[in-house]
């Protein structure tokens, strides 16, 4: 008797179909899984034998042969379970095999039959869209993740049991109804610190504004303790919010990694700050069961480095390729994996190994090659690739003792709302959401310069050894500091606002 159940599997951060066969011959006893299946997929047969004979169902003592097709897709997570034991039952008449026509399922298998969790529900839902008319069984735990796409009738058993039992009456009873999301749902708005309690540094916020507005990187050099950290953990509360379509690119991420809380869009960018010690697969994804790394879990969000020359320089030049292109490509034996990372990186160091290089009040014992070996850590090519360098110094003491009032944060993430809102609207048709994001073709279309802006960044091309790259970050910037003023064209001021924020082109390196 033969059985087939639709499933699906993950790739990257995408599900493709997978067909569960089920053959059960006569023969001696046996249990056989073929398909490419990796470890934790063969450990299926154990736990698919226990929870059948849980539930109070036969477990076949015939030869039984699985096929997990196509065989040229390796799976690696236990998302089978539940499919085979449909299938056995099916195969052996302990329920009809009409009843697994159009229905995609997954889920993992206790010993008792109760079915758990799995993660990636969310690309596996969207990946049902692809066929009309079937519909998506998942494990119970797993179904207001599943229902986030609306358009995909979801089914949802807590036991293998109820889900051999309830699937008859058109599985009526195993049907999760779609809840509204409401505006406020997964809006944590607690505001975790704010830029009222930052004084002085006004260069710095003004950086950090136009940073979150297009999304740019940036670099915070600067003495010990005057506010970098400070300065970067408060970066959140100015960042704007997702669109509905950003939310669902990171919540993806989350499902893959099975890190979703309460199965819920996520609504607020992530802001991850690793470690120095972080190893190369944490930072930037892979490893032997392949995952998402920091850089993919901080997608539309920010990545915070902090101490950036503490770091590995092997990690730093790693980010190199996430930081231009906007995704990680892991290169796996059979395939080759794409997480996407699209990041404002955000770092901060001092400017030399004792601290106090270039500063006006303190003076710094470092040798020069102290000085070389230090600088050295950070390469050209991963400067290269961030936006607004600023260089923070130590507050005064009237800054840090005075009454004045400080913007606080709520009025400067009204202004980066508002920029945001338009590069949404100017990039609605393309793709892609804000200004760092653009490549050569948008640039062409929306950032015309005038005469006089033409002028100004040659000259400063030339003066500061500008390579291509940094010059059209520079062009990018200078869109964002246009729209932050709703300036619908790029005006040389604008331009020339940009230029201020890359002293360490002339400076440090
Ligand atoms: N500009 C500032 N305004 C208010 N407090 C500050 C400022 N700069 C530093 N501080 C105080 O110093 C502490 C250390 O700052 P921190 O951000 O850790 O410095 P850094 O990372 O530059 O070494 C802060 O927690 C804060 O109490
Ligand atoms: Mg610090």
């Amino acid at each position: 008797m033969l059985a087939k159940v639709k499933s699906r599997t993950i790739l990257g951060i995408d599900s493709y179909p997978v067909e569960v066969e089920v053959d059960i011959s006569n023969g001696l006893p046996a249990f056989e899984l073929v398909g490419f299946a990796h470890s934790t997929v063969k450990e299926s047969r154990e736990r698919v034998r226990a929870a059948i004979k849980n539930s109070g169902f036969e477990f076949p003592n015939r030869r039984i042969t699985v096929n997990l097709a196509p065989a040229d897709v390796k799976k690696e997570a236990p998302l089978f379970d539940l499919p085979i034991a449909l299938g056995i039952l099916a195969a052996t008449q302990q329920m009809e095999r009409n009843l697994l026509d159009n229905l995609i399922v997954i889920g993992e298998l206790s010993l008792d039959g109760r079915v758990k969790p799995v993660k990636g529900v969310l690309p596996i839902a969207l990946g049902t869209l692809e066929d009309s008319g079937v519909r998506l069984l998942v494990p119970r735990d797993n179904s207001q993740e599943a229902v986030l796409i609306k358009k995909v009738e979801v089914l949802a058993a807590g036991t293998l049991q109820e889900a051999a039992g309830l699937l008859k009456e058109n599985g009526e009873a195993l049907r999760v109804s779609c809840q509204e999301l409401s505006e406020e749902q997964g809006k944590t708005e607690e505001m975790v610190f704010d830029y009222e309690e930052v004084k002085g540094q006004e260069h710095a916020k003004r950086a950090l504004e136009i940073a979150a507005a297009g999304g740019h990187n940036l670099i915070m050099v600067g003495p010990p303790g005057s506010g970098k950290t400070m300065l970067a953990r408060g970066f959140p509360s100015i960042l704007p919010e997702m669109t509905f379509e950003e939310s669902l690119e990171v919540t993806r991420i989350y499902s893959i990694s099975g890190l979703l809380k309460d199965n819920l869009l996520i609504r607020k960018r992530p802001f991850r700050s690793p470690h120095h010690t972080i190893s190369n697969a944490a930072l930037i994804g892979g490893g032997r069961l392949p995952r998402p790394g920091e850089v993919s879990l901080a997608h539309h969000g920010v990545l915070f480095l902090d101490e950036l020359t503490e770091f590995r320089r092997e990690a730093l030049e790693l980010l190199r390729q996430p930081l231009e292109e906007g995704e990680v490509t892991i290169s796996r034996m059979n395939a080759t994996l794409t997480y996407p990372a699209r990041i404002t990186f955000i770092s901060s160091m001092n400017p030399c190994p004792c601290g106090f290089y270039n500063d006006p009040h303190r003076e710094c014992s470092c040798s020069y090659l102290e000085l070389r070996r230090y600088q050295k850590k950070l390469s050209g090519p991963l400067m290269d690739r961030i936006d607004l360098h600023i260089q923070v110094s130590r507050p005064s003491y009237q800054e840090l003792t005075g009454t004045s009032p400080v913007e606080s944060s709520i009025d400067i993430r009204v202004r980066v709302t508002r920029a945001r809102e338009i590069q949404n609207k100017r990039f609605e048709s393309n793709g892609i959401y804000y200004n760092s994001q653009m490549t050569a073709v948008h640039l062409k279309k929306y950032c015309v310069l005038d005469s006089l802006s033409q002028k100004i960044l040659k000259k400063a091309f030339h003066s500061f050894k500008l390579s291509g790259r940094a010059f059209h970050r520079l062009v990018k910037v200078s869109r964002t500091i246009a729209d932050l003023e709703g300036s619908e064209k790029i005006q040389p001021e604008h331009v020339g606002e940009a230029l201020q924020y890359r002293p360490l082109d002339k400076i440090v390196f």
